[in-house]
């Protein structure tokens, strides 16, 4: 009775459900291999950390300028025009306490109650629940088996707003093609709709290439992409993300975090700066270290004769186990029998129910581990 009514609808976050669950377990002294994570399980680089205590020994310990700092700001601008093709000012530019966070303000900053925001299905959990607590619709528009939509088109009404896309794709780890992309861009053009395109895998690819959708013709005006550190540098717990878009809306969604957060915190920001500007060898290390994990779980499924989408990035992989039950009854019997967490594919979206989704951001030794006790149960 006393909880809002735009809440009442949205689910506890599925992913994290799962991961306590697993916790759990393991506070219960039982030996569980958790495939569920969604962070890297490498610490953050020691340049990093360093730029934070400089920063708070310098006394940057205070609210700071509610876009962020400027230099972080000129940082992440020279940033997208150089790896990204895109160019965006620093008045562009609003620096957040995560990517969740800008993402959550893109979309109460455009998406008015009663409009119809496209998700691609399967797709990652936090996407539903702010477009549910804007008040918006939620259209699914489920990837066919070679996981594009060629269809999507027929999900697009005179009430749609909004279409998001994340590439490098979690749950799938898959990198959307150029050519798929290039079909969204026709469609958000065609019909003048806005795109959030969460980029924040970018780094984290074996496979395939990263292209930003702003980078597009006609999607400058219409395109807010969001970024974080959060992924390539290691650092979720500092939460610090950022959008970049049209001044109109940054500045809408300024008005978001000023009267919910006011800033991201002061020192994590100078850290941004050490991140963006310092060596980048830690992030090729962790990459190559996620490519020899990729590859030794797919030989693993391979061998119990499982498929997958294909494993190009991000740090997941979306096995198809339908043979052996739905997602939940599988990652349930995998919990209780093998000790083993992951996601069941239904979190991400309701045609996706025989699949679960397999993070490997946790050592080979553990891998190799859980491979083994997921043979034993399921084969
Ligand atoms: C697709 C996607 N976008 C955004 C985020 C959130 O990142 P941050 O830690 O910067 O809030 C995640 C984290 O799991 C994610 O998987």
């Amino acid at each position: 009775m006393m909880v809002a009514d735009r809440l009442e609808k949205i689910e506890e976050s599925a992913t994290l459900k799962i991961s306590d669950l697993a916790a759990k377990l393991k506070r219960e002294g039982k030996d569980i291999i958790s495939l569920s994570v969604g962070e890297p399980d490498f610490p953050t680089p020691q340049h990093i950390i360093q730029a934070a205590i400089k920063a708070m020994e310098d006394g940057h310990t205070h609210y700071t300028p509610s876009k962020g700092i400027p230099e972080l700001r000129e940082a992440i601008s020279d940033k997208l025009r150089v790896e990204n093709g895109i160019e965006y000012s620093p008045e562009e530019i609003l620096v957040t306490p995560g990517a969740k966070h800008a993402i959550f303000e893109a979309v109460m900053a455009t998406v008015n109650r009663g409009d119809e925001v496209i998700l691609l299905e399967p797709s990652w959990v936090t996407y539903e629940a702010c477009v549910m607590m804007a008040e918006a619709q939620v259209v699914w528009c489920p990837l066919n088996e070679n996981f594009e939509a060629p269809d999507l088109q027929e999900y697009v009404s005179d009430k749609t707003k909004m279409i998001i896309v994340n590439s490098p794709n979690n749950p799938l780890g898959v990198v959307f093609r150029k050519e798929f992309l290039k079909e969204i861009r026709d469609i958000a053009v065609d019909h003048d709709l806005l795109v959030i395109s969460d980029e924040i895998y970018e780094k984290i690819i074996y496979d395939g290439v990263h292209y930003s959708l702003a980078s597009f013709d006609g999607m400058w005006e219409r395109v807010i992409t969001v970024n974080g550190f959060s992924k390539s540098y290691a650092m979720t717990g500092w939460r610090l993300g950022y959008a970049a878009a049209p001044r109109n809306i940054i500045d809408s969604m300024l008005k978001v975090q000023q009267h919910s957060v006011s800033c991201a915190t002061s020192f994590v920001q100078y850290a941004g700066i050490a991140a963006l500007k310092g060596d980048q060898q830690f992030l090729a290390g962790m990459v190559e270290e996620f490519e020899k994990r990729r590859d030794l779980l797919v030989n693993g499924l391979k061998e119990m004769g499982i498929s997958y989408a294909p494993p190009d990035g991000a740090f997941y992989l979306f096995a198809d186990v339908s043979s052996f039950g739905t997602g939940v009854e599988v990652s349930e019997q995998l919990l209780q029998e093998a000790y083993v967490a992951v996601t069941p594919g239904e979190a991400f979206g309701k045609s996706w129910r025989g699949w679960v989704r397999i993070s490997y951001a946790t050592s080979r030794e553990n891998l190799m581990e859980a491979l083994k006790r997921i043979k034993d149960v399921l084969i």
